[in-house]
């Protein structure tokens, strides 16, 4: 088969894709007039965030069959189209979420104990002990705005830190909102987690209905002294807003970004002048042993898609994610 891989993924899956199919990398300096050339006789797409892969660039490939998402957001995907044309969608989510918590946790600390601000304050070559006092997440609350894949896993993590757990999800259930309950979380509205966290863990994907969830009028409503963590995506919060609760209003003690309004080279976020901001380039998954494994999916998505050219699918909404 011929596969366009229209982001950066583990190289070693990268090379053992080359050893059975031509593969072609289109992850550098690609303009999206190259990808609508380079994708014309490609039967799988390999994508990540980052790239637009719009109807329009679909279009321009008619023997595409199989699109592979390496993660989890399909933000950047025209999916009504995907469902039109029937094209099968495999995503991975499961193995990037415990990254993602992970690096919650890291800003969590680095926020609460003033991490960066002491980092920069000895490389200035200032003693700035008794400046830099913190704050313990032991018996704070955690909300978390959305319980999914991520959120869930988040929750396990603030329970076994000895915080209160608190967290709102699109759709519930009475069992979810027991299972969660029997594990120590609440599953309440999203004003009570609003309005109670010490530290707000945003969780959801960008769709029309969480774009900018989270402005001003939400940021008033927060807890004076609390914290924002956003690892979800840039659209869900308001940034202007943002910089407004953690300036004028001083509302928030602190904030930590790894996704942004806009992301990629040559540019400076306002809330980079905040010495209570930490700002990371949309690094949540990207731990080593978290891309090897999504590699390893994505070879097995590949290799088990069949041969037959009239297989046409569409599994659930047009979705299927592997198990955990
Ligand atoms: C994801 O949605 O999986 C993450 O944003 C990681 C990525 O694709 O870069």
């Amino acid at each position: 088969m011929k596969i366009m891989i229209a982001s950066s993924i583990d190289k070693d899956a990268i090379e053992v894709l080359k050893e059975h199919h031509e593969v072609v990398c289109a992850f550098r300096d690609v303009t999206e007039e190259m990808l609508r050339t380079l994708i014309r006789d490609c039967e799988v797409l390999v994508f990540r965030s980052g790239v637009e892969i719009s109807a329009q660039l679909m279009e321009c490939a008619p023997d595409l069959k199989l699109l592979v998402r390496a993660g989890s957001g399909l933000d950047n995907l025209d999916f009504d189209y995907v469902q039109q044309r029937g094209l099968k969608l495999v995503r991975i989510p499961q193995p990037g979420a415990r990254a993602v918590m992970e690096m919650a946790f890291a800003f969590m600390l680095a926020l609460s104990r003033r991490l960066l601000e002491a980092d920069r304050s000895m490389r200035e070559s200032r003693w700035a002990k008794h400046e830099l006092d913190g704050h313990l997440l032991l018996g704070k609350t955690l909300g978390i705005v959305g319980v999914g894949n991520i959120g869930s896993c988040l929750a396990d993590m603030g329970i076994a830190w000895g915080m209160n757990v608190i967290g709102c999800v699109e759709h519930s259930s009475p069992e979810r909102v027991q299972m969660f309950h029997e594990k120590g979380v609440q599953i309440v509205e999203f004003d009570q987690v609003l309005t109670e966290a010490d530290y707000l863990s945003v969780n959801v994907p960008l769709k029309e209905s969480t774009r900018t969830l989270i402005g001003s009028a939400e940021f008033a409503r927060m807890k004076p002294g609390s914290y924002l963590i956003n690892l979800a995506r840039g659209g869900v919060i308001d940034e202007k807003a943002l910089y407004e609760a953690l300036t004028e209003r001083g509302q928030l003690r602190g904030a930590a970004l790894d996704v942004h309004e806009q992301e990629w080279e040559g540019r400076v976020s306002p809330l980079a002048r905040l010495p209570n901001v930490i700002l990371t380039p949309h690094i949540g998954a990207m731990a080593v042993d978290t891309q090897r494994e999504i590699g390893r999916r994505v070879v097995e998505a590949v290799s088990s898609f069949p041969a037959d050219t009239s297989y046409k699918t569409i599994s659930g909404y047009g979705v299927q994610a592997f198990p955990g």
